[in-house]
């Protein structure tokens, strides 16, 4: 098992440092019980989960609850981003209520981002916050969204647009529960981790290329080290900006055209697989600006293609996606914000790209890298 730990210091109005533990390993669903009741948590404990996830893995997760002294409930909401909504968070205030739930008790967020986001928003508003134990079990859950403290559910059509920062008391993640996810949920979710080696470590990027194979046939060990690494990365970027306000915005690498992408796709197209597509026409972006060279964007490409990720999608008209860039992001005098990667490793933030070289990058297609 490894562990990392985010640590957001010590404020004025907190004078015992915040922070808390990210656990990876194999067969930790095992030890949640325990784990959370290392960190102080007691007695009763409300476990939000969706029907697929619920029907793989809750029932474990409350056995171990259950061997701890907690007394585990379980919420299932159905599968689905659908369900990251008021009236969904509205359902689960009503099964709180009527368990009597307190402002002690524990809810468990066991599922991908659509539940950490909706339970983890649920957790941050009942009675004004209850404790957050966030059990991730999907790739981007648990090498990404986990991490970083963001909650929300969906407004209509605009993605998590009512949302909080809340923290967790603790994550927990079972990278052998990864083994229930189809292919492409698996390729989905290696995206951000291929992220966080493009813009900040050469040496995972180096590692993701060379056992590709082992992870995407769902191997523990390698799993558990992509994860972790990834976690740690993540961790470091978010406490140096908890609130979001500036550094974290080198995490929108692949995102500005890959937001753009998954809304001119109606989302047919998931969220890591525009993230892969974003990072490429993002990359070839630098190149026009000089900042990065082409054999990085070849090994980035490569390596998207390894992991069964798209890469280009000519289906797609350009203009549609520069007209939903402009929705999502301000574009001032003619010139957008990206965060670019300058090598493998590396990012930089530049206020001041042309909106010429943008669309000219919109073409992304193999034969226009
Ligand atoms: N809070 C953040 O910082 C942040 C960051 C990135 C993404 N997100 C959010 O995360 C969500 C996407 O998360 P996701 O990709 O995990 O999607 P998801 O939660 O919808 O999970 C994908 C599907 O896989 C199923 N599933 C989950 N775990 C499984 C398992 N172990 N075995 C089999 N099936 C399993 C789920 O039931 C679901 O049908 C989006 O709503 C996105 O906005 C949040
Ligand atoms: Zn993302």
């Amino acid at each position: 098992m490894h562990t990392v730990t985010v640590d957001f210091g010590s404020s004025a109005s907190t004078i015992r440092s915040r922070g808390y533990t990210i656990h990876v390993g194999p067969g930790l669903i095992d030890r949640a019980g325990e784990l959370m009741a290392a960190v102080g948590l007691r007695r009763q404990a409300v476990i939000i989960t969706d029907t697929t996830v619920g029907a793989l893995h809750a029932a474990r997760l409350q056995r171990s609850l259950a061997a701890a002294g907690f007394q585990a409930t379980i919420l299932e909401s159905p599968a689905g981003e659908e369900q990251k909504s008021l009236d969904a968070a509205a359902l689960l205030y009503s099964d709180l209520t009527a368990l009597y739930a307190e402002r002690t008790t524990p809810i468990v967020a066991l599922g991908g981002g659509v539940i950490g986001d909706l339970a983890g928003f649920v957790a941050a508003t009942y009675m004004r916050g209850v404790p957050l134990v966030q059990v991730p079990t999907t790739i981007l859950a648990q090498g990404d969204s986990s991490i970083g403290g963001k909650v929300a559910v969906n407004h209509g059509n605009l993605k998590n647009k009512i949302g909080a920062f809340y923290q967790p008391a603790l994550t927990i993640s079972d990278v052998t529960t990864l083994s229930t996810l189809s292919p492409r949920a698996t390729s989905d979710g290696l995206a951000e981790i291929i992220k966080h080696g493009m813009i900040l470590d050469s040496a995972l990027f180096e590692y993701l290329e060379n056992h590709m194979s082992e992870i995407r046939s769902l191997d523990a060990t390698a799993l558990e080290r992509i994860i972790e690494n990834s976690a740690r990365l993540k961790a470091r970027v978010v406490e140096r900006d908890e609130l979001d306000l500036g550094p974290r915005n080198i995490l929108n690498y692949g995102h500005t055209v890959g937001h753009a992408v998954e809304s001119v796709s109606g989302l047919k197209v998931w969220h890591g697989e525009a993230v892969a597509i974003g990072m490429v026409a993002e990359a070839s972006i630098a190149r026009r600006l000089g900042i990065l060279d082409q054999d990085a964007v070849s090994r980035l490409t490569a390596l998207l293609h390894s992991a069964g990720l798209p890469t280009s999608l000519p289906a797609l008209d350009p203009a549609d996606l520069f007209a939903a860039m402009q929705h999502d992001k301000k574009v001032t005098q003619g010139k957008l914000q990206f965060a670019l990667p300058a090598s493998v490793g590396t990012v930089i933030v530049i206020d001041n790209v042309d909106t010429a070289v943008v669309k000219q990058a919109l073409v992304v297609s193999d034969a226009n890298p």
